[in-house]
């Protein structure tokens, strides 16, 4: 049984229709990127996921369960976790602040010390303020806050949008990392190499459906595609 399938969404926002029809599966275990230019709908897929902007037609289930009707705070303690676009951290709030609002024990879990493993950087900064936090800490931190409720299935959107090169690398190989000690990942990602390289299905998304479905060696070969959807 996939992990989590999407079927048929279709989603607005008042009146205005912006998912229609969409179709996703996601595999335990495995890297899914979505891709796609700006305002195609990424981030109300994400968001109907969770349930912020619930959709008005079809259904989500996570490991075969219906959970589109559910509230956010549900979605997310049936394992649902959540990397923000924007990254959304509280400018007052401390890094362990942070991650002690988040926390959600579990045996075998991540816990908040395996984090600072993880990210020996936010350790330097466990008393830093958000607003005192580099681009790429916030990145992390809200990586970190996102894998301290150990969710089964989590959800990355743009990640590294707006970081220095080198800091998109180390946070690619943060994603690496998570993703080879088995945790499922749908990653949304305007860069495009780096999700190809991490993962091990891609879907492109235009206008509010999914145009193609394919692992990133189809995608590459793909010109057609590339050339329409993503401009490259
Ligand atoms: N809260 C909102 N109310 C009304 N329309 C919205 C809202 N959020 C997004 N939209 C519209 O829905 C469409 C899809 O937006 P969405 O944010 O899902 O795109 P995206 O693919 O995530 O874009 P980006 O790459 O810029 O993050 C856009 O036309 C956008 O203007
Ligand atoms: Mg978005």
């Amino acid at each position: 049984m996939s992990l989590l399938r999407v079927e048929d969404v279709h989603t607005y926002y008042g009146e205005s229709h912006v998912l229609h029809g969409v179709n996703l599966t996601v595999e335990g275990g495995q890297v899914t990127a979505i891709v796609g230019r700006n305002g195609v709908g990424k981030t109300t897929l994400i968001r109907s996921i969770m349930g912020m902007t619930p959709p008005r037609r079809g259904t989500i289930r996570l490991e075969g369960r219906e959970i589109q009707r559910l509230p956010p705070h549900e979605i997310a303690r049936a394992g649902v976790g959540l990397v923000p676009q924007g990254r959304r951290i509280f400018p007052s709030l401390t890094v362990m602040e942070h991650l002690r609002v988040a926390s959600r024990a579990q045996p075998e879990g991540w816990t908040i010390d395996a984090i600072f493993e993880l990210f020996p950087q936010l350790k330097n900064r466990v008393n830093h303020y958000g607003s005192q936090l580099s681009g790429g800490e916030q990145s992390m931190l809200s990586i970190a806050r996102a894998l301290v409720t150990n969710p089964r299935i989590l959800l990355m959107d743009e990640p590294t949008e707006g970081l220095a090169p080198l800091v998109v690398e180390e946070v690619g190989r943060t994603v690496a990392r998570l993703a080879g000690s088995g945790l499922t990942v749908l990653l949304v990602e305007q860069n495009l190499p780096l999700a190809l390289k991490l993962a091990h299905k891609v879907y492109v998304m235009s206008k509010g459906v999914i145009v193609f479905e394919g692992t990133p060696s189809d995608l590459i070969e793909n010109h057609e595609v590339r050339q329409q959807h993503l401009g490259v």
